[in-house]
Order: structure tokens, then C-alpha cells, then sequence
């Protein structure tokens, strides 16, 4: 199999790009703090270049000082890499080792597909890739201590169907379906769903969408995967465990799950495909309302951030940042959590409903149409809107008690309708750092 197009991967990317963006020029306040100590200045001229090219183009999702905490890495999943650890997923080393420069020169080339890590081939030269490599190279010690381990990758397996039922017992052997499923898709898993060693939630991969493979999805990238594990993650290393020949034969077995991404469907393949997704998300309403909350981006005014924009830890969701409307006034995002007397604990299915797609608030008040589009959430299907609100009982009570809005002036309000609609000017939004809610005394 080819290694297929990643138009899913340039969707979450896409995604993760709008709420980067959005942090980045919205959040005038925030970004003007400033940030913690610059990082030293690296020994040699290469790893100086790629310096700069971090801070311009990587520091907001990997963080000023490479810990995988800029302000973009609360709102992606998974998160970006923490490059002080050395502890990398993507490589042809064995388990415990660093990569090789080429593991690291190509995941910045073509990016993480699945994830919000970008392919960087067609954004910037190749020397500067190299440069930065070098630069990412010199925030964990590990590289200048440790060399990297290659792993001796025996002759191939070609894919025949003898090579792939072969496979399909090491399979079973090995119980890759204790976390992948017996169809690779989750079926009868004990779980799928798993921490990385950051505590960050993580989902084993979905064998059928093999574009969703962070490594790539030729047979030779699923053989490095198990035989060389993917550090930081549950995903472990399966040396030793099988021959050579065996895991080739296993890497052809994954490589026959991949089903038939929708671009390369026919018009009835990707109806009947949708109608199973649409089946499959009315049985797991949760999973489902998560999913709509994340791609509609609700956390990221839900939940309060701090001088560099970085979610407050154990607050997502729980409301509490001040958005001002200029000049409409200050509005505290309100806490989204299961909490009866902060949250949306005591709200009944329909105030929430009419909150969210009619702008009305819990005591019949008026929402403005911004900073929360409601009126574009308005066009939610039923099942949809049951689902988010499935998924937002579920989340853990915080509590976090947010001021009431202020109403604004009429002359205020009046003005702001005049330079919108007759001087056609946008009324700037400003996000401000630090929680508006009282916690009540908690930590
Ligand atoms: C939009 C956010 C974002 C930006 C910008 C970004 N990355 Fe990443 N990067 C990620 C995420 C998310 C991951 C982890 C993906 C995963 O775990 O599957 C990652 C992972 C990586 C990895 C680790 C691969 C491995 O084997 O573990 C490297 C190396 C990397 N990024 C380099 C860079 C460099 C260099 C830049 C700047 C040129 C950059 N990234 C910019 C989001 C980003
Ligand atoms: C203990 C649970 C566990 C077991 C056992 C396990 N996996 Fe995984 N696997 C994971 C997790 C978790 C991920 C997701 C890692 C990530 O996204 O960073 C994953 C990811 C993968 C991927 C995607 C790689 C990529 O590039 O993103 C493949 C392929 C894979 N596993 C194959 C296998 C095979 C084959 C076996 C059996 C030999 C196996 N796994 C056993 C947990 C497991
Ligand atoms: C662009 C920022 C933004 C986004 C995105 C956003 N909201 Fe809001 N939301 C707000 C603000 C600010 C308020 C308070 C507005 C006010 O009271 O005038 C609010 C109010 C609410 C309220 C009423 C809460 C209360 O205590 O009165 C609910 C419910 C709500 N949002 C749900 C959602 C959901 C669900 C999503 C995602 C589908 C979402 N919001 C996305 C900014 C946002």
C-alpha cells in the first residue's frame, strides 16, 4: 500500500492552526506579558540558526524553552512533543534510544500525520530544517551522552495473502487486541483509552485508518512502530517477541486493516460509510459530544489561561475567562463543568440548548451573537446538540463561580452597532489572562 494523502491530518493541523492563530493575534494582552526567560544561546552556528527558526515557527506549540507547553499545546491532542525529555515516537532505533537525525529530519519534513504537528517540507527550506533538528537536538543532554541504536531491520516480507494470515496469528499471539481490538478498530479491547508518560489523555491508534498513523502507514513505518515502541506512550516495544520474518508477515496484516479512506470512496461507499458513523455516534453519545466540543473549539474561551496564554491546569471547561468586546464591555466565560452550583449541573437539557443556539442565559437575559458564535451553533442537528450535552454532564464537577455580566450602556451599545454596521469596523476582541471565577478557598 501507499502511503495515502493526509487530508485528515491537514484537517486537525488546519484546526490546530486556527486556535494557535487565534490565540495569537486575539490575545493582544496576553502575548504583550512577558514570557519566561529566553533560552541559552547553543554552541554552534547551526543549532544558533535553527534557534531562530524555533522561536518563529515551533515555540508556540513546543514552548519557549522546548517543554512542550506553548500556548497552542492545551488545545491539541495529542500534545506536542516535550523536547527536554529526548523521548521520541517516531524512530528506527531501539526502544530507549534517541533517534537518528533522519527520524528527526523527516517527522519535521513531513510532519505527524494524525496529529497537529505540521509537515514542514512545504512551509520552509531544507536547511532550515536541518538547523532546526540541530537547535531541538540541543534541549535534551541525552544527545550529546547517547548515540543512537539502530535497529537491524531484516530482509522484507512482501504482502501476499499467505504473508497476511500469517500475520493475523501473530496478531492474536502477540494480543496487539488488548488495546487495538480483534478488527483493529477498538472491538473487545480492554481499553483504548490510555495516558502518555505527561499524563496527557491518548488513544491507541484505529488499525483501519492507517492515516492516522503519527509514522506513516507503509509496511516498513508499522514494523518500526511495535518492534521499536513509540517512547512516552503505552505503545511498546516488541523486540524479541517474534522472528523477523513474523513481524513483517504482522506489519502485512495491519497494513491489509486499512479500510478505504473517503476520499477514494464512490458517492454510495461514503453514504453508507456516514450512515455507520452516524449509527456509531448515537450509540456513544459521550464520545461523540467530546468530539463536537473540541472541533468547536468551546474549551478554548471555556476554560481561563495565563500570561502566555497556556490553559490553567485542572480548569478546563470551568469558565472563568474574561472576553471584552470593545465597546460592549467584559464577559466572563461561563463554567461549563458538571458543577450543580457553578456549572451547568442544575441547568435542565433545554436552557442549555437554548444558551447554546439561541444565545439566551440561564435567567432569560440576551447573549451579544460574539464572542460566542451561538448563531452558527444554531445549525447543530438535534442529535448533535444531545450528544455535546451528554459529553458536558460528563465532565468532572470544578468549582469555579463566575461574576455576573454587566450589561452594557445603551449609548455604548448604540455606538458599537454604528461603527459595525455603518463604518463597517469589527469590534476588537481581547482575551484576558487569569481566572474571573472564585474558586470558593480551593487550589
Ligand atoms: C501546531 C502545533 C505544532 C507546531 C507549530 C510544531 N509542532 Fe512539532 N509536534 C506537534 C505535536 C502535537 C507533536 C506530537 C504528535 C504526536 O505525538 O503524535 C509534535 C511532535 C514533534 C516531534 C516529535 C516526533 C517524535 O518522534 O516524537 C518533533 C521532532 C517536532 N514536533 C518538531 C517540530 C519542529 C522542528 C517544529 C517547528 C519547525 C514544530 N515541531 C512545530 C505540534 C507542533
Ligand atoms: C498496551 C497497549 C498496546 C498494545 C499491547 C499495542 N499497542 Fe499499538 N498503540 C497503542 C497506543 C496507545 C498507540 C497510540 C500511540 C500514539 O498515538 O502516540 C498505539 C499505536 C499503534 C500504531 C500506530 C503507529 C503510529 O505511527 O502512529 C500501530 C501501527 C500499532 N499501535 C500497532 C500495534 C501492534 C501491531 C501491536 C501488537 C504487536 C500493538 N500495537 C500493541 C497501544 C498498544
Ligand atoms: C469565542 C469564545 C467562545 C466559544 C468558542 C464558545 N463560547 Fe460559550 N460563551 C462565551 C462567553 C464569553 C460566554 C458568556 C457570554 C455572556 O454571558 O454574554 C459564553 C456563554 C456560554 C453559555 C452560557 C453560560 C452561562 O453561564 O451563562 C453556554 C452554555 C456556552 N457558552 C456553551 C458553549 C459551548 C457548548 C460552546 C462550544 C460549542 C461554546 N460555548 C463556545 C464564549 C465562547
Amino acid at each position: 500500500m501507499t502511503q495515502p494523502a493526509r487530508p485528515l491530518a491537514g484537517a486537525i493541523g488546519a484546526l490546530a492552526a486556527v486556535a494557535t492563530a487565534w490565540i495569537c493575534a486575539v490575545r493582544g494582552p496576553v502575548s504583550a506579558q512577558p514570557a519566561a526567560a529566553p533560552p541559552a544561546q547553543p554552541a554552534t552556528d547551526e543549532a544558533a540558526r535553527g534557534q531562530r527558526v524555533y522561536q518563529k515557527y515551533c515555540r508556540e506549540c513546543h514552548g519557549q524553552q522546548g517543554h512542550g507547553d506553548g500556548p497552542g499545546a492545551s488545545w491539541v491532542s495529542p500534545r506536542p512533543r516535550d523536547f527536554t525529555a529526548g523521548r521520541y515516537k517516531i524512530r528506527s532505533t531501539e526502544t530507549g534510544s534517541v533517534p537518528t537525525d533522519d527520524d528527526l529530519l523527516r517527522s519535521v519534513r513531513q510532519g505527524l500525520y494524525g496529529s497537529a504537528m505540521p509537515a514542514w517540507d512545504r512551509l520552509l527550506p531544507d536547511g532550515d530544517i536541518a538547523d532546526v533538528v540541530a537547535y531541538v537536538k540541543t534541549l535534551s543532554p541525552r544527545f550529546s551522552t547517547d548515540a543512537p541504536v539502530p535497529v537491524v531491520v531484516g530482509e522484507p516480507v512482501p504482502s501476499s495473502p499467505e504473508s497476511v494470515s500469517r500475520g493475523e496469528q501473530v496478531y492474536v499471539r502477540l494480543q496487539c487486541g488488548k488495546c487495538h481490538g480483534t478488527d483493529g478498530r477498538g472491538t473487545g479491547a480492554v481499553t483504548t483509552d490510555f495516558e502518555d508518560d505527561w499524563k496527557q489523555p491518548l488513544r491507541a491508534a484505529d488499525l483501519t485508518q492507517p492515516w492516522t498513523f503519527h509514522g506513516g502507514a507503509t509496511a516498513r513505518d508499522v514494523y518500526l512502530r511495535f518492534r521499536t515502541g513509540m517512547s512516552g506512550t503505552p505503545m511498546p516495544s516488541f523486540r524479541d517477541t517474534a522472528s523477523d520474518a513474523e513481524m513483517w508477515d504482522l506489519a502485512n496484516y495491519v497494513v491489509s486493516l486499512g479500510r478505504k479512506p473517503v476520499w477514494s470512496m464512490t458517492a454510495e461507499e461514503i453514504s453508507s460509510q456516514y450512515a455507520a458513523e452516524a449509527a456509531e455516534a448515537k450509540a456513544n453519545p459521550v464520545g461523540r459530544g467530546r468530539y463536537l466540543v473540541d472541533t468547536h473549539l468551546c474549551a478554548l474561551c471555556h476554560s481561563p489561561i495565563d500570561a502566555q496564554g497556556r490553559m490553567l491546569p485542572g480548569l478546563r471547561l470551568a469558565g472563568g475567562q474574561m472576553v471584552k468586546v470593545v465597546p460592549y464591555g467584559s464577559f466572563p466565560a461561563g463554567n461549563l463543568t458538571s458543577d450543580r452550583d457553578t456549572g451547568i449541573g442544575a441547568w435542565s437539557d433545554d436552557e442549555l440548548k437554548r444558551a447554546i443556539t439561541q444565545g439566551i442565559r440561564r435567567d432569560g437575559s440576551r447573549m451579544l451573537p460574539f464572542p460566542m458564535d451561538w448563531p452558527g451553533f444554531a445549525a447543530l442537528t438535534p442529535d448533535d446538540l444531545n450528544a455535546m450535552i451528554a459529553y458536558l454532564r460528563s465532565v468532572p464537577p470544578v468549582y469555579n463561580k463566575i461574576p455576573t455580566r454587566s450589561r452594557p450602556l445603551l449609548p455604548l451599545y448604540l455606538w458599537g452597532k454604528f461603527k459595525m454596521l455603518i463604518l463597517q469596523q469589527d469590534p476588537p476582541i481581547i482575551f484576558y489572562p487569569g481566572n474571573a471565577g472564585d474558586r470558593g478557598g480551593r487550589s
